[in-house]
């Protein structure tokens, strides 16, 4: 046994690569682990099925929009489609807090909200949410994140927060 181990010669240069991999790996767990706690940043869960070929007849997205569900607590319906969002313009006062709920009619789209931390991908038949406050009143556009085809560049629409 004694021999085997003095066999187990690592060189101090791959010992010092072995221990800062390591360390990375900390720091790594470390910083997600800040970014998810602190400062709320959040993997985009899939919240519910829809079939994108029925969208007319499901409860939330047969008429996408803005519901009011509480004094500044709303939430949004959002329907992407080649190549628009509906709706692709929203107004909310400053304070509010916004969950949106969004899924695709067709193909894969993106949703990207300007000045947030919300970035999802929308596939077909899935719903993607994520919540927002909006402090500050200004305009936040959306955008589409994943190529969906010719005019991909212009699906975008905005959340317009008033004072
Ligand atoms: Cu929708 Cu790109």
């Amino acid at each position: 046994m004694a021999n085997q181990r003095e066999s187990m010669h690592i060189d101090p240069y791959e010992r010092t690569w072995i221990l800062v991999s390591i360390l990375m790996l900390i720091v790594f767990f470390g910083a997600i682990t800040v970014a998810g706690l602190s400062f709320g940043v959040r993997v985009p869960d899939p919240v519910a099925r829809v079939n994108p070929n029925k969208l007319e007849e499901s409860i939330t997205f047969a008429e996408p929009g803005l519901k009011e569900v509480a004094p500044k607590r709303y939430e949004a319906y959002i329907v992407a489609q080649t190549w628009t969002f509906n709706p692709a313009e929203i107004t909310v006062p400053a304070g509010s807090i916004v969950k949106f709920y969004v899924t695709s009619r067709d193909v894969q789209h993106g949703f990207k909200l300007q000045n947030t931390n919300v970035n999802m991908q929308i596939v077909p038949g899935q719903v993607s949410s994520l919540m927002v406050k909006f402090d500050e009143p200004g305009e936040y556009d959306f955008i589409c994140t994943e190529y969906c085809g010719i005019a991909h560049a212009t699906m975008y629409g905005k959340v317009i927060v008033t004072p």
